[in-house]
C-alpha cells in the first residue's frame, strides 16, 4: 500500500520518556503496525531521526531498533526538509530553546510537557507557533489512561448527577540513589534544572503507597462517586452506599474497598503516548482535529505556576482565562 512519509525529528530519545514511550512504544509500533490510515487510503508512515548530545548512544539505540538516520546537530536536521515534525524529549529546561528554533524552520512541533518553564515562555511559543501557521501539539498522555477513559465515560453518562467534588491523590517514594537506585532522574528535584512538583492535588515522590495505583482521582456526586486509577476505574451508586457508623471503640467491621463495583473495560485501550501520537499525525497529514495544542499546555504550566504560588503565598490564587 503507498505510504505517505511523514519525516519526525526525535529530541531526547535517549531519555526515560523519549526512548521507552516515544520512540519504541508508540512511534516504532505504529511503524510495526503498518503504519496509520491517511483519508486519501495511503498510510502515514512515521520516517525517524534521531537527535541527542551524545553519538554513540543514539547510533547504538539506531541499531537495536533498524533505525539509519541520527545526528548530534539539531540546526542541520531542522534544515533538511524530509523533516516535517519536530518532537521534543530533553530536559524541561532545554526545551524552549529548541522548539522557538523548530518553530523558526517551519517545523510543525509536538513536545512532552511541561510545554516551557513558565506561563510567559509558553504563551510566547504559542503565539509564535500560530503566527508562523505550524500545527502544535503537547503530549496528555494520562487523558488517555484506560481508567481515565472509563472516568469520562462515566461523566458522559451521567454516572454522577452533580459533581461535588474532584481529589487526586498521586505519588509514591522516589529513592535517592544512595542505597538504592533512584528510580527517576535527580533533575526532577531541582528547581534549577527544571524540576519540581506540583501539589494542587496531592502529589509528591516522598510518600510511601497506600492506595491501590499509583494515581487516584475520586470524583463524588450527588448520585454516585467513582475512584479512577490509571487502569481500573470502581464505582459505588447512591442506592448501594452503606452507612457506617462512626464508634473507634470497636473493631471495625466493614470492607469499604469491597462495597466497590469495578467498571469492566468494554473497548481495547492502546498505549496513550501512541493515541495521542497517532492523533497528532492526522492532525499534520489530514488536518483532524488536535485541541491538545500549545494553549492547552501553557493552561497546563499556568496551573503549575499558580499552584507553586499559593503553596509560597499560603493564599487562594485565581486561574485567570488565557489566550494568546
Ligand atoms: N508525559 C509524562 O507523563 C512525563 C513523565 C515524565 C517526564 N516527562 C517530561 O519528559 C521530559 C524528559 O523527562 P525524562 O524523565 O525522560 O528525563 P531523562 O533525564 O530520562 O531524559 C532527558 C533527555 O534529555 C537529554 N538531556 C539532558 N540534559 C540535557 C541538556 N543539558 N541538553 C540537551 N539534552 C539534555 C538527555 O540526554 C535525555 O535524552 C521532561 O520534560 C519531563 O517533564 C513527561
Amino acid at each position: 500500500m503507498e505510504r505517505t512519509a511523514v519525516g519526525i525529528i526525535l529530541n531526547g530519545v535517549t531519555g526515560r520518556m523519549g526512548y521507552r514511550q516515544h520512540l519504541v512504544r508508540s512511534l516504532l509500533a505504529i511503524r510495526e503496525q503498518g503504519g496509520l490510515p491517511a483519508r486519501d487510503g495511503s498510510r502515514i508512515w512515521p520516517e525517524l531521526t534521531l537527535v541527542g548530545r551524545n553519538e554513540a548512544k543514539l547510533a547504538e539505540i539506531a541499531a537495536r531498533h533498524g533505525l539509519t538516520s541520527y545526528t548530534t546537530d539539531l540546526d542541520a536536521a531542522l534544515a533538511d526538509d524530509s523533516h516535517q515534525i519536530y518532537f521534543d524529549a530533553q530536559v524541561t529546561a532545554q526545551r524552549e530553546k529548541a522548539v522557538r528554533a523548530a518553530i523558526d524552520a517551519g517545523m510543525h512541533v509536538y513536545t512532552e510537557k511541561p510545554l516551557a518553564e513558565g506561563l510567559t515562555g509558553s504563551l510566547e511559543l504559542g503565539r509564535l507557533a500560530a503566527a508562523k501557521g505550524i500545527k502544535n501539539g503537547v503530549v496528555q498522555d494520562k487523558l488517555f489512561l484506560p481508567g481515565l477513559r472509563k472516568l469520562k465515560r462515566l461523566v458522559d453518562g451521567g454516572f454522577f448527577g452533580r459533581i461535588l467534588s474532584v481529589r487526586g491523590e498521586f505519588g509514591y517514594w522516589v529513592f535517592e540513589g544512595d542505597w538504592q537506585d533512584a528510580q527517576r532522574p535527580s533533575w526532577n528535584y531541582r528547581a534549577e534544572d527544571g524540576g519540581g512538583i506540583t501539589a494542587q492535588i496531592n502529589s509528591s515522590w516522598t510518600v510511601r503507597v497506600y492506595r491501590d495505583e499509583l494515581v487516584e482521582f475520586q470524583v463524588d456526586g450527588t448520585h454516585g462517586s467513582a475512584v479512577a486509577g490509571l487502569r481500573e476505574c470502581r464505582i459505588q451508586h447512591r442506592g448501594a452506599t452503606p452507612m457506617p457508623v462512626w464508634n473507634p471503640d470497636l473493631p471495625l467491621t466493614e470492607n469499604f474497598r469491597g462495597q466497590w463495583q469495578s467498571v469492566p473495560d468494554n473497548e481495547d485501550f492502546d498505549n496513550g503516548f501512541k493515541v495521542q501520537w497517532e492523533a497528532f499525525l492526522r492532525h499534520v497529514v489530514d488536518d483532524e482535529p488536535f485541541p491538545w495544542d500549545f494553549l492547552a499546555g501553557a493552561r497546563g504550566v499556568q496551573l503549575a505556576e499558580a499552584s507553586l504560588l499559593s503553596a509560597r503565598e499560603g493564599r487562594r490564587v485565581e486561574i485567570e482565562n488565557i489566550t494568546l
